[in-house]
């Protein structure tokens, strides 16, 4: 491997960059064959997941993901949004984005959801969550935020109303079975790009936007601000990599270290000119706190403000 860190590869939004000391990823699709690699006791060199820093997640999937919604959706569509049926598929970071952003606009938003905490937090965060049968025939846009496969099956799509819409925010191209889509008895016109009508014998649209792959990534733009911090959060984890002393860091893999997520986010609080409040020694001493961070422990979980 080279002596300076080299960008190995860059797609969509993800970057791979590689040293001859270390490893970062911001994407949870190399996650798994990098952590397979690290169970075997296969991998080489330390290895820094970005992708499950606070400073990521919470920011580039759900607030990036709250705004390029809308762009994705009105740039391809024109839709109005007040009073349409939406139904959105996972209530993690990019569902909670794609939720809030579509209910401050009117619509009137489903959640559908494997996991009781989640679903939890959807109701009280006052969305219906349903099974997506129970309302495949009435609503009005689909979404996707699963990291899922095969989530919107044929038969459900089979089972749309006219001129739905169908989209993914979430993984890849495989959250919807758009193969199963090409088949004999349906037509596809393309309309524009990255919109394509699927035409069912009784002259039925189902309106698929870029051909089920990341709607946000292939027909909006996404936020500068939210790539910064993301850059920023991968610019730091390779510093702290290759500047750590030797024996830090074994051929493991690592999560950013907690007060460099706060450095990140206080790197950006200058935008917004917000004023961070120091603690007093005597309050750094009842919280049991250094007065300069880290300020939550590993575990913390930083809610969603809906
Ligand atoms: N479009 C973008 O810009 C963007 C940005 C970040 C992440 N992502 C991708 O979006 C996906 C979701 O990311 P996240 O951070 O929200 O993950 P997450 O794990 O926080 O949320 C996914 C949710 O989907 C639920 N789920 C799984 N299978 C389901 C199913 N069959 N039906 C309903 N719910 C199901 C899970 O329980 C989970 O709560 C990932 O694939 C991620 O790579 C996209």
């Amino acid at each position: 491997m080279a002596q300076d860190p080299v960008l190995l590869f860059k797609k969509g939004l993800s970057f791979y960059i590689c040293c001859d000391i270390c490893l970062i990823w911001r994407n949870i699709v190399i996650s798994k064959p990098i952590l397979f690699l690290s169970k075997a006791g296969k991998l080489c060199v330390p290895a820094m997941n970005v992708n499950d820093s606070v400073t990521k997640q919470k920011f580039d999937n759900l607030y990036c993901c709250r705004e390029s919604i809308l762009d994705g959706l009105k740039r391809t569509t024109d839709v109005m949004f007040g009073g349409k049926q939406v139904v959105v598929c996972g209530y993690g970071e990019v569902g909670k984005g794609c939720t809030a952003a579509l209910k401050a606009m009117g619509s009137i938003v489903y959640v559908t959801e494997i996991d009781p905490i989640c679903s939890l937090q959807a109701c009280m965060d006052g969305f219906r969550v349903v099974k997506l049968n129970e309302v495949i025939r009435q609503v009005d846009i689909i979404i996707t935020c699963t990291g899922n496969k095969n989530v919107v099956t044929r038969d459900q799509l089979d089972r749309m109303k006219n001129g739905s819409i169908v989209c993914n925010m979430g993984h890849s191209n495989t959250e919807i079975d758009v193969a199963s889509l090409r088949t004999p008895e349906l037509t596809w016109e393309r309309v524009r790009s990255q919109v394509d009508h699927v035409i069912w014998p009784d002259g039925k649209r189902v309106i698929l936007l870029a051909e089920g792959r990341l709607l946000n990534l292939s027909c909006s733009t996404v936020p500068t601000f939210v790539l910064s911090i993301t850059a920023t959060t991968q610019a730091l984890a390779l510093i702290e990599l290759y500047n750590a002393p030797e024996g830090r860091y074994k051929q493991d893999v690592y999560l950013l270290p907690k007060k460099m997520d706060e450095y990140v986010a206080s790197l950006h609080l200058p935008t917004f000119d917000a004023h961070l409040t120091e603690l007093s020694d005597e309050q750094a001493k009842y919280l049991g706190l250094n007065k300069n961070g880290p300020f939550k422990p590993n575990y913390y979980r930083y809610t969603f403000p809906c």
